[in-house]
Parts: structure tokens; C-alpha cells; sequence
């Protein structure tokens, strides 16, 4: 391993003379210091809006902005900055192709998504839907909890205009092949949706080697603050897309009756941004790297091999989904403990895990349960995280 999660603990202040173990990180992560200092610094050194103000400290806040866009266009692999929008979070960006994509709809078109996918991926497409009459068809799992791709023609048809699926599973941790579906979603005419809220931030992305046409993501699941996130577009796709909100910045000229529309990005990004959240995002980005994404994304895989091991050793505890290709993520239940007793029972050992519906209802129906209990990994968690919540669980077990 070529990063060890207890020095990397020191960096951030929220682990500093606690013995918290954090295993919620599929709903948020923490922050290091390097994320904190780059906000505050934006604040108190170089407070002013961007692209409007002309004094210096205004084109400072632009430079920062900017540099920012930059970072996050090399870290998933963009050919150009002007491919990243930035958005509160993968909600708004889905929201965003939800919208202007989506209007381009009509009755008799097709809307592809899986029985995987986590509500901001569901529920703006059942919108889009209802909106336009088109219609909105679902792939579903198998019992390993991968996607069941036996009958693409079933799936993927001559009406199938978008194709949206998650990256990486945030209740199973099954990681989607998403080439190969980006290939067949191409093969139809479709354009590719990947929901990456799961996937940047923990493996390495290249969005040209994924083939899709959009990836979306949230700054605050990979160490960045909330209210910051990301659509990556092909160039050719934003330049075509009606903008989704209207209001400054978004424009090139005004008047009275009518308005057109600036140049991609900013096309997308109505009103004053989050920009020194998104300045948080490019030290997010920047603390990432140094540890590398491979690193991450093995050291997870090392983890949740160990984590599997020692979890299907305990007595009636089942573990939802068993695909090859899986992240940092293990929902599972226990016979006899609704999932909310748990959650409290290893609150008191200062260990935080998510429980309940996971923001993934349709999943959950297909997994037979109403609540399971997830822990999900970082680059902070380590193997004695993993042991101090097994002694927790059976504790808690036994008490049951
Ligand atoms: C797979 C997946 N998609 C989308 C989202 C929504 O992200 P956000 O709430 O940051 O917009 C989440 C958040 O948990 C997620 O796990």
C-alpha cells in the first residue's frame, strides 16, 4: 500500500483526538485541512464575484475559479475546461440533462435507467417522462446485484434516446461496465448518462475511455465541500443543449423580448457559483491525486476483501450483492436487528454507518428489505476500523 490511512487521518481536523470510525462514506466524506484552508483563504484573501468584477481581487476569485475548472477537466480526463459545468451536486446535474435533454423528448422515445440507481437518478427521468410521454424502462439485477445485460435488444432499442446508469452501485458497490454500455447505448442512437457520484470519487476516471457522452458528479463524496459538483458534456452536446435555469452570466445579450444564450460552460451556470466551494473541489482534487487514484482504488479493494472476510463469519448476517467488480461499499442486515437498532448500538462505540432506504427505494424492493445497514470506506479507514466494528457487532449481537 503506498498510503497509510492513520497518517492521512492526521490531515483532517474532524478525526483529531477522536476516536470516531467514519463509515458513511458513500453519503459524504471528510475534509482535510489542505480543502478547509483553500475556502477560507478564498474568502478572507480573495472575496469577490467572478467574471464581473474588474478590480484585482475580482480577477483573482475568476483565477482561482478557473484554475479550478482546469483541475477538475484533467482529473476525469476532459479535452477541454469548457466541457465542465459546475453544478451544486449530481443531483442538479442529472436535473440539468433531465431537463434540457430531456425536453427534446416525445411520446414513443425511450428513457433506459437500471433498478440500481439511487433516487436523483430515478426521479427526474419518471419527471421527464410524465412531462413529455416518453417512456421509462429498467434494466434489472441479478442475484449477484450486477446489471442483468442477457437481452440487450430488449433494453436498448431504435426508441431508446438516453441510456443513464449509475457508475458504481451506492448500496452493493457493483461497479457497472459502463463502456460496454456506453457502446450499446451508441449502437442505438442513444446518448450515455453516467452518474459518477460513486465512481470519481473513488476510482480513476477518464470519461474518453468510458465512452459516455455525460459524467456527473459531487464534489462532497471525494473530500471537496456540499454544494459544489459537476456535468462533464462532449463538447458537441453542450453546444447543442438549451441551458436549464436562467439568469446572469448565462447570457450574451438581453432584451426586452427575448435573450441569447453565452458560450459553454457558462451557458449552464446561471447566477454567481459556488465558487469558492468549487475552489474547496480543485484542493480536493489536488489532495487526491497526490495520494493517486489507483492507490485509492486499491487500497479500497484490499479493504473490502478484508471486510467481506470477516463479515461472512458472523452468524446471520447477510450481505446484499456479490459482484466481481464491487467498490468500497457492503450493505448488509442482521437476523433479528432492524438495521436502525444497529445504527444506534454502534453510535455509542463512536462508529458511524447509514442505515435505511439509502436513497435507493426501488433497489431495496428488489432486495426484499425495507432498511439495510451499509458501511462504506475512504482512504482513512483501515483494517483496525474494520475489526473494531465486527467486536462492535457481535457485542451488540449478543445483547439481541
Ligand atoms: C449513486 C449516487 N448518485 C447520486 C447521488 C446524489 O448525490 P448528491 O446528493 O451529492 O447530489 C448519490 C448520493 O448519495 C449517489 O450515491
Amino acid at each position: 500500500m503506498s498510503f497509510l490511512p492513520i497518517e492521512i487521518k492526521k490531515d483532517f481536523p474532524i478525526f483529531s483526538g477522536s476516536d470516531l470510525i467514519y463509515l458513511d462514506n458513500a453519503a459524504t466524506t471528510q475534509k482535510p485541512q489542505s480543502v478547509l484552508d483553500e475556502v477560507d483563504s478564498l474568502y478572507s484573501e480573495a472575496n469577490a464575484n467572478v467574471h464581473r468584477a474588474l478590480y484585482s481581487l475580482g480577477s483573482e476569485a475568476t483565477e482561482r475559479f478557473e484554475n479550478s475548472r482546469k483541475k477538475v477537466a484533467k482529473y476525469i480526463g476532459a479535452n477541454s475546461e469548457k466541457e465542465i459545468v459546475f453544478t451544486s451536486g449530481t443531483t442538479e446535474s442529472i436535473n440539468l440533462l433531465a431537463r434540457s435533454i430531456g425536453n427534446t423528448l416525445k411520446p414513443g422515445d425511450e428513457i433506459l435507467i437500471s433498478e440500481m440507481e439511487h433516487h436523483s437518478n430515478i426521479v427526474p427521468w419518471q419527471m421527464t417522462a410524465q412531462r413529455t410521454g416518453a417512456t421509462l424502462k429498467y434494466l434489472s439485477i441479478k442475484e449477484t446485484g450486477e446489471l442483468d445485460i442477457s437481452n440487450p435488444e430488449k433494453y436498448f432499442t431504435s426508441n431508446t434516446k438516453i441510456v443513464s446508469l449509475t457508475h458504481m452501485s451506492n448500496v452493493l458497490g457493483t461497479i457497472n461496465p459502463i463502456k460496454k454500455l456506453s457502446e450499446k447505448a451508441h449502437q442505438v442512437g442513444a446518448i450515455m448518462i453516467v452518474d459518477g457520484a460513486q465512481g470519481a470519487s473513488h476510482l480513476p476516471v477518464d470519461v474518453n475511455e468510458l465512452g459516455c457522452d455525460f459524467y456527473a458528479f459531487s464534489g462532497h463524496k471525494m473530500l471537496g465541500p456540499t454544494g459544489i459538483g459537476v456535468l462533464w458534456g462532449k463538447t458537441e452536446h453542450l453546444e447543442e443543449m438549451d441551458p436549464f435555469m436562467g439568469g446572469g452570466e448565462m447570457i450574451n445579450t438581453v432584451t426586452m423580448e427575448s435573450s441569447t444564450w453565452n458560450d459553454i460552460p457558462y451557458k449552464f451556470e446561471a447566477g454567481t457559483p459556488n465558487f469558492a466551494q468549487a475552489v474547496g473541489l480543485g484542493a480536493a482534487i489536488d489532495y487526491l491525486q497526490n495520494i493517486g487514484m489507483n492507490n485509492i482504488a486499491t487500497h479500497e479493494q484490499m479493504l473490502i476483501k478484508y471486510a467481506l472476510g470477516k463479515l461472512n463469519q458472523i452468524d446471520g448476517l447477510r450481505i446484499h450483492g456479490s459482484a466481481k467488480d464491487r467498490g468500497g461499499v457492503i450493505s448488509f442486515n442482521m437476523d433479528g436487528i432492524h438495521p436502525h437498532d444497529l445504527a444506534q448500538f454502534l453510535n455509542e462505540d463512536n462508529i458511524a454507518i447509514r442505515v435505511g432506504h439509502h436513497c435507493a427505494q426501488p433497489l431495496l424492493k428488489a432486495l426484499g428489505e425495507t432498511a439495510t445497514a451499509r458501511m462504506s470506506f475512504y482512504i482513512y479507514n483501515d483494517e483496525s476500523d474494520v475489526d473494531k466494528f465486527c467486536e462492535s457487532l457481535k457485542t451488540i449481537k449478543n445483547y439481541f
